[in-house]
């Protein structure tokens, strides 16, 4: 397979470990490699596989609809992709209730900067540093981490703020983020006014001044930070950029690939957590729990601007997709995956936040729910990323003894855990155990070397 790989897929995908693993069978939230061994599957095929591996209803949904109908495409009726528009539109607020199928998250991000600029006559998109919106040339924009962008001329009419990153960035303090963990930072801000908020609220207002004409097509922001680690914005921050936006004429998107379908725990969407409401809604990942689909909801008025002319993919609500879509959403609640996310979530970063207390190398903890980040660092007094190769040896030892876990970060310095929402409080208990013992093994290598 090796072999393979280096022929004929792909050079730049890359593979986690020294010695990749090969998966061959999943369950829930465990993951069963060639030769039977078991993982807790921290990172869920990239926060994707929502509501667990091969999940008994949604396989026996797909199963059903296999032998019955595949595809169609869209010229012709289907019942799947009413019944699943109608249950996913329900799932938004007013006035949200126009859905578009698609086949990824790209895709989806792609759809919804045309809707902006088609929409608004603008051309600008505003961004955030540090966010992930997809590997397309168009979304390949608006993504603001380094090491995704190509030299090919993608960011036109793309521009980026600073990331509010209330760890990392110049500022931020301890009441900051919606999380039931704050960073070590300190602050002296009262509970109901944030210096750092208002300082990163500065630096976007300096990007309308030097950057953009007045009138701009929109700005896309995922909730919380996936791909650099769920790196949390100041409370607030997203409902002040929001109304700056607005006054300039453009729409707001919520990049939900991530952050939807329960995973925060307190809302179904990362967007209600801001007390936000988005004009265009992108989501992919968790939607399909692995199957490749995704999807963009948005407004009657903007979807009329885009009916002015065809807009058409082949694929996308098919009749297979459809159905796993809708087992999905009735899997999310019969199983009552967005509760199991406040809990066993809230659970486990406090059981997190014990072990930055105890281990100079973790520096923080943070997210909501079942989107976590935990960002390594050589010291807590310089906040200095852990050297790649380091966090490496960590999650090699995670592995080891039964856990994956996701890597990411400016640095690939931030542990990045977001499991199947199935899973438990015994789970997070071995999982924890593992972490400390990784940990532990790593000072130990730190001290023999010295
Ligand atoms: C927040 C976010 N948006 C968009 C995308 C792109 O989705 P896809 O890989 O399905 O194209 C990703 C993928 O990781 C993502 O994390």
């Amino acid at each position: 397979m090796v072999k393979i790989r280096k022929q004929n897929i792909s050079p730049s995908l890359f593979t986690f470990y020294k010695k990749p693993l090969l998966l061959h069978q999943g369950h829930m939230q465990w993951l069963f490699d060639f030769e039977g061994r078991r993982y807790l599957d921290l990172f869920a095929g990239i926060a994707t596989v929502g509501v667990g591996h091969c999940h008994p209803k949604v396989t026996a949904a797909a199963r059903k609809q296999l032998g019955r109908l595949w595809h169609t495409s869209n010229i012709y009726l289907h019942p799947p992709i009413h019944e699943y528009a109608e249950k996913l539109a329900s799932l938004l607020p007013e006035p949200l209730k126009v859905v578009y199928l698609t086949n990824s998250g790209s895709e989806a991000n792609d759809l919804a900067m045309l809707m902006a600029r088609v929409f608004t006559r603008n051309f600008d998109i505003i961004s955030l540093r540090g966010c992930y919106h997809g590997g397309s040339l168009y979304t390949m924009g608006p993504t603001a981490i380094g090491h995704y962008k190509q030299a090919a001329g993608s960011s036109f009419g793309c521009q980026t703020t600073m990331s509010p990153d209330v760890f990392r960035g110049p500022w931020g303090g301890s009441h900051c983020r919606d999380s039931p963990v704050q960073t070590i930072r300190k602050c002296t801000c009262s509970p109901d006014s944030c210096h750092a908020k208002n300082q990163y609220v500065e630096q976007l207002k300096d990007t309308f001044r030097t950057c953009v004409p007045k009138a701009i097509a929109g700005f896309i922001a995922e909730p919380i930070q996936g791909v650099v680690g769920a790196v949390q914005y100041p409370k607030g921050f997203l409902k002040e950029a929001y109304q700056l936006v607005r006054e300039r004429g453009g729409v707001c998107i919520a990049d939900e690939v991530q952050t939807g379908f329960g995973r925060t725990g307190s809302h179904f969407w990362g967007f209600q957590g801001h007390g936000v409401v988005p004009d265009i809604v992108t989501m992919a990942k968790s939607i399909g729990n692995g199957f490749p689909m995704a999807a963009v909801v948005t407004r009657a008025e903007i979807a009329s601007a885009l009916a002015q002319n065809l807009h058409f993919n082949t694929y996308g609500g098919n009749p297979l997709a459809c159905t796993v879509g809708s087992a999905v959403l009735d899997a999310i609640e019969e199983d009552g995956l967005q509760k199991n996310c406040k809990e066993v979530g809230t659970y486990m970063l406090l059981e997190f936040a014990k072990l930055r207390d105890q281990f100079e190398i973790v520096g923080d903890v943070r997210g909501k729910g079942l989107l976590i980040g935990i960002e390594m660092v050589t010291d807590k007094e310089t906040r200095e990323p852990l050297p790649h190769e380091e966090v490496a040896e960590i999650m090699e030892d995670c592995k080891d003894m039964g856990v994956i876990v996701g890597r990411g970060g400016l640095f690939f310095q931030t542990f990045r855990v977001k499991p199947p929402m199935c899973i438990t409080k015994e789970d997070v208990d071995f999982a924890v155990a593992v972490f400390r013992a990784a940990f532990t093994r790593h000072m130990e290598r730190r001290a023999a070397a010295n």
